[in-house]
């Protein structure tokens, strides 16, 4: 009887450890920093945080260093998504996620979007654009003129 409860336990143990496993490190990085805001699927929330996904990510990911510049150096400004328009301010992540973590966290990004473009982002690149000056504001001006507005 006894040894049944601790085969249980062990059972439940491995599951649990093996369903964790399979979260891959940008899960659950994502998870922890950025769902709240944009929903774990990346749909956004009404008012408060765009949706990560879209048409104009065709455009935006063509720029390579957009995605980690924005998440490393924030976003300000009025921008338009979806034909939602939000007048927010995403802080800097950079002090909060590791070069490694914010490589996976960014590839876990493009999974959800639904397509990928080039390679998947490495820490060594996420450390040279970490090291390039960059704030909320020339972020908006990035992502301006990549989508080619006003
Ligand atoms: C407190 C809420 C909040 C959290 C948490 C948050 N964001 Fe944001 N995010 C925003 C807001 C608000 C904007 C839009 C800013 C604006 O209006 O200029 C934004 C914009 C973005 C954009 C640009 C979207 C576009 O269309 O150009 C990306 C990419 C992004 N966030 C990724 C992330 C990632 C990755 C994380 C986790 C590390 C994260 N965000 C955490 C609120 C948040």
């Amino acid at each position: 009887m006894k040894l049944c409860l601790v085969g249980r336990l062990l059972a439940a143990g491995w599951l649990l450890a093996a369903s964790f496993a399979a979260w891959s490190q940008g899960d659950k990085v994502y998870a922890q920093h950025c769902s709240a805001c944009h929903q774990p699927d990346g749909s956004g929330t009404v008012g408060l945080a765009p949706a990560l996904k879209g048409e104009h990510w065709q455009k935006l990911s063509q720029d390579r260093t957009y995605l980690p510049l924005v998440v490393l150096k924030g976003l300000a400004g009025r921008i338009t998504v979806n034909a939602q328009n939000f007048v927010g301010s995403m802080p800097p992540w950079a002090e909060q996620i590791s070069d490694a973590d914010m490589a996976e966290l960014l590839n876990h990004v493009q999974a959800l979007q639904g397509f990928a473009q080039g390679a998947p982002y490495r820490a060594e690149e996420v450390a040279a654009l970490r090291a390039n000056p960059g704030s909320p504001m020339s972020s908006l001006q990035l992502r301006q003129r990549i989508l080619g507005a006003r």
